[in-house]
């Protein structure tokens, strides 16, 4: 092989070289970029995930259920959300879902300043399956863990099963719904009233 081609390599390979440098060095860039957008991320959703967020966000809206929560205000009853609060550390997301689809309302809602008809108690109802993930996980076990409620048990009823919070309100005083028609064992609601 004579010199000159050498050479004629050695240049050919050299922008090749060269590249794939510059190639490593945006790589490095876009990692950086991306830990720090993961952190911003992480940090955001550790955040997101606290009681403080819904009241610091969307504090119009919030604001109140907030107070409620940390028993600041309950002119309306306390509730479950405040006795979970203070007994049992339970979060606002622990009960509520923050699926993308409430979260993208919610924040339209909020970029618009409509606070005052959010349609709260539809975005945020809870339904007996997030209850019952915390306290047998069906209907049935939750009878069997309460059977000493006897006879009366709400949870056991011939009447049929109800939704949690039509007695156990979340943020609201407790309604003793079976003792509304007759005699009901002489139970009494617990939590916040
Ligand atoms: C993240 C878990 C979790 C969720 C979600 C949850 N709870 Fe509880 N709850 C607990 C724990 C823990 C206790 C205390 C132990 C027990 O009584 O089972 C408790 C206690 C209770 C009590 C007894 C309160 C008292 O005064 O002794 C009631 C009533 C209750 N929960 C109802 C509900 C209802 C209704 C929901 C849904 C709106 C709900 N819980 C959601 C964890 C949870
Ligand atoms: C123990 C479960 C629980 C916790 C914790 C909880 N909630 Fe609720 N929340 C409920 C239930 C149940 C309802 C449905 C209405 C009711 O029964 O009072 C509700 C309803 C709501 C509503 C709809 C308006 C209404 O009153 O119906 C909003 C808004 C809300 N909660 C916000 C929050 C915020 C913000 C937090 C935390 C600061 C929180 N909730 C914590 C159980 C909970
Ligand atoms: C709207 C009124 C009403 C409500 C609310 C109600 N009941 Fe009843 N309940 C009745 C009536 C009326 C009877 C008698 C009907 C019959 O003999 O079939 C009855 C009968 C019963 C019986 C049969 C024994 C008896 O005393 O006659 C049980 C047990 C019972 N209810 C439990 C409950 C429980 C638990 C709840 C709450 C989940 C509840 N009821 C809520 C109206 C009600
Ligand atoms: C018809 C009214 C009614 C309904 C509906 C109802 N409960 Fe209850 N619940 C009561 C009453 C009454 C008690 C006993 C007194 C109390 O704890 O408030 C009770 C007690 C409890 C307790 C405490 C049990 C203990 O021994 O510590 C839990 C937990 C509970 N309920 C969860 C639920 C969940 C979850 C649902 C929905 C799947 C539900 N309840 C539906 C009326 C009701």
């Amino acid at each position: 092989m004579s010199e000159e081609k050498k050479d004629a390599q050695n240049v050919a390979r050299a922008p090749e070289g060269a590249s794939k440098k510059r190639v490593k060095r945006w790589q490095i860039v876009l990692g950086v970029v991306v830990v720090v957008l993961l952190a911003a991320g992480i940090g955001f959703y550790a955040w997101h995930n606290t009681p403080g967020f819904c009241g610091t966000m969307c504090h119009d809206s919030m604001g109140e259920h907030l107070d409620n929560y940390n028993g600041v205000d309950a002119s309306g009853g306390a509730g479950q959300a405040s006795w979970h609060a203070q007994n049992e550390g339970t979060t606002c997301l622990d009960c509520h879902e923050a699926d993308l689809e409430t979260q993208v309302a919610e924040l339209g809602s909020q970029l618009r300043g409509e606070t005052d008809n959010l349609g709260l108690a539809d975005r945020y109802y809870v339904d007996n399956e997030k209850c019952l993930s915390c306290h047998g996980g069906s209907y049935d076990a939750l009878a069997e863990l309460t059977a000493d409620l006897g006879d009366y048990n709400p949870h056991k009823s011939p009447h049929g099963q109800m939704n949690c919070n039509e007695c156990h309100k979340g943020h609201a005083a407790q309604v003793n719904t079976c003792g509304q028609c007759h005699d009901n064992g002489g139970q009494t609601m617990r939590g916040n009233n």
